[in-house]
């Protein structure tokens, strides 16, 4: 696929519904997993515009910056660190609607104000998370946690 991406107004649910099937022709036939998460960060920035969006992959015992859209960030975090490595550890999605208030929240920029982070999983194992971050408190709740969670399925 190399056609411009449609993007889509009205509910965040009218969005997701119009990116999901663009991300899906995105992905389809190709194998390599660093182009694949460069495509979906793509995708996302350009559909949201959120501050940050981007994955970090699991690589030996650390998270490692992987495929992003956004300012400069981060590039490796521990296990159980932050967000994403709390994110890692736990195995599930973190919603974080203040950053301030999220005891070790690792501040890449000091812009971020609020935090959605999905882990990536493959055969049960943890082998990455996709970060989003907001200018804005409160920007993530449960639906783009259900959308993004889908989205992240489909790598
Ligand atoms: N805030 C994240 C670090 C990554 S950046 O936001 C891009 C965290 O606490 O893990």
């Amino acid at each position: 696929m190399a056609e411009d991406l449609q993007i889509a107004s009205g509910s965040k649910e009218e969005q997701y519904s119009t990116l999901i099937p663009q991300i899906k022709a995105l992905l389809a036939g190709e194998t390599d997993e660093i182009a694949n998460m460069a495509n979906v960060v793509a995708a996302l920035k350009e559909q949201f515009g959120w501050f940050w969006v981007g994955f970090y992959r699991v690589v030996a015992d650390e998270l490692v910056l992987g495929p992003f859209q956004g300012p400069v960030a981060c590039t490796r975090i521990k296990k159980g660190r932050g967000v994403c490595g709390s994110a890692w550890a736990e195995g599930r999605t973190l919603l974080v609607p203040d950053v301030e208030l999220f005891p070790g929240h690792i501040a890449c920029s000091s812009l971020s104000r609020s935090e959605i982070v999905v882990p990536v999983s493959r055969g049960g194992l943890v082998i990455g998370v996709l970060d989003v971050d907001s200018e804005k408190l409160n920007q993530f709740d449960e639906v783009d946690q259900r959308f993004l969670e889908e989205i992240v399925g489909l790598l």
